[in-house]
């Protein structure tokens, strides 16, 4: 036990950690963005996907599981940059790329920034949808009615401004970490890992952002 602990707690388990709970967080957001699109194109199907979903006693589970991998990455990127800004207290005079060989791009650069947006963004986002108003479905009173839920929260356009701006941060986040998960992996320096994390980054990007985009402009909540 106590070698875990000792593994998990140095340099190389903490970025470990990083990466794997980063994967399984974007493993997540692929359903999580999926089973969203169910809102513009089948509202019942969304309630009954929802309903199906809570009322597996599994749920708790995999909820503590979500909020084990949240809480783990966090610790372990904190953990890491506090060891990275102990081991140079004076910052580079000059923050110049290394040219074309250079990774470092405005979503690297500002990882903790995009980690501190997601770090307010998750607790919130949890507090007005899973723990908001508790609408019971027209056919069936057992059944909440979480399309109403979410058709009723983007009608505010800073509600809208705040998703579309958040949902930017956590690309930013995924578009870098994806890649660099990788990387702290033992893979390195294969572009194609970096490529696809993008194209996976953009889609779910748009993905998300499609639905309050979707209730604010085309359905009406914005007029
Ligand atoms: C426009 C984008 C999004 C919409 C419309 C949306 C909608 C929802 C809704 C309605 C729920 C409640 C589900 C239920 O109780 O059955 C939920 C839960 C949740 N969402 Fe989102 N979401 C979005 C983006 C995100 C993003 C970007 C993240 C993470 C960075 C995220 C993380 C979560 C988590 C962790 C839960 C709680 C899951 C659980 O406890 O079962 N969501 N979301």
């Amino acid at each position: 036990m106590s070698q875990i602990v000792s593994f998990v707690t140095s340099s190389i388990g903490r970025k470990l950690v990083m990466a794997i709970t980063g994967l399984l967080m974007i493993g997540f957001l692929v359903t999580h963005m999926s089973a969203n699109l169910l809102v513009i194109f089948d509202p019942e199907g969304y309630n009954a996907y929802s309903h199906a979903l809570i009322s597996n006693p599994l749920i708790y589970i995999a909820e503590f599981g979500l909020i084990a991998l949240f809480v783990g990455h966090f610790v372990s990127g904190f953990a890491v940059t506090l060891r990275n800004r102990r081991a140079r207290p004076i910052a580079y005079g000059e923050n110049n790329g290394a040219g074309h060989t250079s990774r470092k791009t405005l979503a690297s650069t500002s990882m903790i920034i995009s980690g501190l947006v997601m770090l307010v963004f998750v607790p919130l986002h949890i507090l007005s949808f899973k723990f908001g108003t508790w609408y019971e479905a027209a056919g069936d009173p057992h059944v909440r009615d979480l399309h109403r839920l979410v058709m009723e929260e983007f009608q505010s356009p800073l509600f809208v401004m705040w998703y579309l701006g958040a949902l930017t941060f956590l690309a930013a986040h995924a578009w870098h970490g994806f890649g660099s998960a990788f990387e702290s992996m033992g893979v390195s320096h294969r572009t194609w890992i970096r490529g696809s994390g993008q194209a996976l980054t953009a889609i779910l990007w748009v993905g998300f952002c499609a639905v309050p985009v979707y209730v604010y402009f085309i359905a009406g909540g914005g007029s």
